[in-house]
Parts: structure tokens; C-alpha cells; sequence
């Protein structure tokens, strides 16, 4: 059996907690051999209902999860964690964008990547689900004295996922004959879900797509998509949230093999996005967890406005949290 790792949740009493929880508990984030100690943060009001949470999990016996450790310290969630997955934070409601949030927010990763720099493993893995999550990681990575900014991300593969689902159901296909979509930029309606490279079925999607539906119905639908669910469901998107989270997390764990996904990771100036910038890009990941952008790929006059409005985005939240930089 291999060692225990050691992965930390915030947020852990929270709509996505409770469905994140199960799925990497149960092995389908980090291999069904790899046993995990628990490491759940949750603010002081609401460590009761974590406590509830811990005695459900308990009480469905994973044979996986070694111990489970309940806190309101960043500092204890975090020790020695080898994942971390930031979901503690404010949803949003109907009447508001993700980057209303920041204000409220915002703060929250000031504290939660100084515990990071000072208890994490070095080699860390942090996920950043909390919204606006491109920001609140860049907000988390400033804080983190001493680690390298290779152990952050932010999710955009809940996009990635839910423009897989809108070229599945258009062609009737499942969801696994559809491969290579990626999402450019920031977790935001300026999100740019790129087709260029994706195969339905082994062949380009490109051929088998009318342009007029992927430049209308499919990105609007894609890039407001969480708004639609906040009026349907009268709350937040929370196990589709988790599933992605799961799928970013096993990807970077794991390797991606030959696949390319989406994931946010601070730029080094890759397609012109200016350094440090919390982006997402097509990217691969090793079997070592080293993630690589894509690079290369052609960058018509489309594409290349899209990717600045996305910057354009990002530096608009940065300027809002100057000061928690
Ligand atoms: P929720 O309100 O159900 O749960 C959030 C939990 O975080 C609560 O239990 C709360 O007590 C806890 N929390 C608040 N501040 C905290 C702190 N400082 N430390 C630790 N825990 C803290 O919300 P949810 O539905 O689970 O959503 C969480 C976040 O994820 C929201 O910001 C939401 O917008 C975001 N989200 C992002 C994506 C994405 O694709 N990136 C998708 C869905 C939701
Ligand atoms: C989503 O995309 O579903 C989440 O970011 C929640 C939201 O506020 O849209």
C-alpha cells in the first residue's frame, strides 16, 4: 500500500464540499491505491456542521481515507498538505457577476496562502474553485512566500466540461467520443471554449459543427452557464463544480497523457499574456505533474481579441485587489 497523502478541503461544510468529499474519499481523484488523510477547514460559526460532515464520512467507511482532521486553522489544514483544494468562499447570487465577489473574497486567500507558504509541502498542488478563482489564486500565490508559482491553479474545467457536454448533445454522441476542447482565459463570460483542436469520434469537430451554432448558441450557452444553473436551481453549481474540481485535480496528479485540457496557471508570457497573470491555457500535464501549455497553436485575429479581452478581464480584478497582492 503507499504511503498516505495528505489533502486539504476549505469550505468542507459547504454545497461543493459535500459532493468533493465522496468522490476523492471513495479514489477517483488520486487512484483507488493512494490512501489519503483528510484535512477539512471550515470557519469557526460553522464547525458544527463540518462535524456532521466528518461523522458522515466516517460513517461510510472508506477504506481509503486514513484520518480525517476537522479545523478553523489554515495552519493546521494545510500541514504538509500535498493537495489542497480552495472551494471556502461566497457564492454568488442571480444578480451578480463572479467578479462581484472579489470584495468579499478576495481577503480570504490573503490568509489561506500565507498558511500555505508556511505549512504546505513544497511540491503542493492547490486548486482554486472560489470565485473569481483566476484572481483569488493569484491572490493565494502572492501570499505564498517561498513556493514556486508551479503549485497553483484555478478551475476552468468545469467550462472545458460543460462545452464537452454542449458538443456531445449537438452530435449525440457520449461525452467520451469528444476530445482536446480547451478554454482560453478567465473563469468569467469572456471565457473563449476553443474547438480548433477537437476531435469528435476520432475526427476534427470543426468538419462536423455549423460555425453558426459555435460562434452563437454554443459559446453563450458555455460561457453564462453558471448563471443559467444559479436561476434554475436557485443556488450555485455544486457537483458538477466538485466533478471538475476532481477531473483538474486527477489530471494534474496523474498525467494527461496525450490529452489536452484547461486549467488556469499563473503565465510566463505564453501567448502574450503578460507574466503572472492567472490564465487558463490548453496545456498537458507528465507523469512527474509538470504542466506544459500547449504552445504553437495558430492565433488568427478571433482568437487573439479574445484572449485580450480575457486579459483585459484579469487585469481589471488584479487592479480591484492591489492591495492583497
Ligand atoms: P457554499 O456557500 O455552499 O459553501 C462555501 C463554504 O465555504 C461554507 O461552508 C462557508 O462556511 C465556507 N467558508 C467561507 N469562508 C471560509 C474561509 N475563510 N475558510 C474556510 N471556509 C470558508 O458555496 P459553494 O457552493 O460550495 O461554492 C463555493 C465557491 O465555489 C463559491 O465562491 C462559488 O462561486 C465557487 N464556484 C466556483 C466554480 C468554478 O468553476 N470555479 C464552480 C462552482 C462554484
Ligand atoms: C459556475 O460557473 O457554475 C460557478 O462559477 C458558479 C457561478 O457563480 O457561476
Amino acid at each position: 500500500m503507499k504511503a498516505p497523502i495528505r489533502v486539504a478541503v476549505t469550505g468542507a461544510a459547504g454545497n461543493i464540499g459535500y459532493s468533493l468529499l465522496w468522490r476523492l474519499a471513495s479514489g477517483s481523484c488520486f487512484g483507488p491505491d493512494q490512501p489519503m488523510i483528510l484535512q477539512l477547514l471550515e470557519i469557526t460559526p460553522v464547525m458544527d456542521r463540518l462535524a456532521g460532515v466528518v461523522m458522515e464520512l466516517t460513517d461510510s467507511a472508506f477504506p481509503l481515507v486514513n484520518d480525517i482532521v476537522a479545523t478553523d486553522d489554515a495552519n493546521v489544514a494545510f500541514r504538509d498538505a500535498d493537495a489542497i483544494f480552495l472551494v471556502g468562499s461566497r457564492p454568488r447570487s442571480k444578480d451578480m457577476d463572479r467578479a462581484d465577489l472579489v470584495a468579499a473574497n478576495g481577503p480570504i486567500f490573503v490568509g489561506q496562502g500565507r498558511a500555505i507558504g508556511e505549512s504546505a509541502s513544497r511540491s503542493v498542488k492547490v486548486i482554486t474553485v472560489g470565485n473569481p478563482c483566476n484572481t483569488n489564486c493569484l491572490i493565494a500565490r502572492a501570499n505564498a512566500k517561498g513556493l514556486d508559482g508551479s503549485c497553483f491553479s484555478a478551475m476552468t474545467r468545469l467550462d472545458q466540461n460543460r462545452a464537452v457536454g454542449q458538443v456531445a448533445a449537438k452530435l449525440g454522441v457520449p461525452p467520451a467520443q469528444v476530445q482536446d476542447v480547451f478554454v482560453w482565459g478567465n473563469h468569467s463570460d469572456k471565457m473563449y471554449p476553443d474547438l480548433r483542436l477537437a476531435k469528435v469520434s476520432n475526427l476534427p469537430a470543426l468538419g462536423q459543427l455549423d460555425s453558426a451554432w459555435i460562434e452563437g448558441e454554443f459559446r453563450t450557452t458555455v460561457a453564462t452557464r453558471g448563471k443559467a444553473i444559479i436561476q434554475a436551481r436557485g443556488a450555485s453549481s455544486a457537483a458538477s463544480a466538485a466533478s471538475a474540481a476532481v477531473d483538474h485535480m486527477a489530471d494534474w496528479w496523474r498525467g494527461t497523457g496525450e490529452r489536452v485540457v484547461s486549467m488556469a496557471i499563473p503565465s510566463q508570457g505564453w501567448y502574450d499574456v503578460p507574466e503572472g497573470l492567472v490564465f487558463s491555457f490548453p496545456v498537458r500535464v507528465d507523469a512527474e505533474g509538470r504542466i506544459s501549455v500547449v504552445e504553437g497553436l495558430e492565433i488568427d485575429q478571433a482568437t487573439r481579441d479574445r484572449i485580450l479581452a480575457n486579459v483585459s478581464d484579469l487585469q481589471t480584478e488584479r487592479e480591484a485587489v492591489a492591495e492583497l497582492l
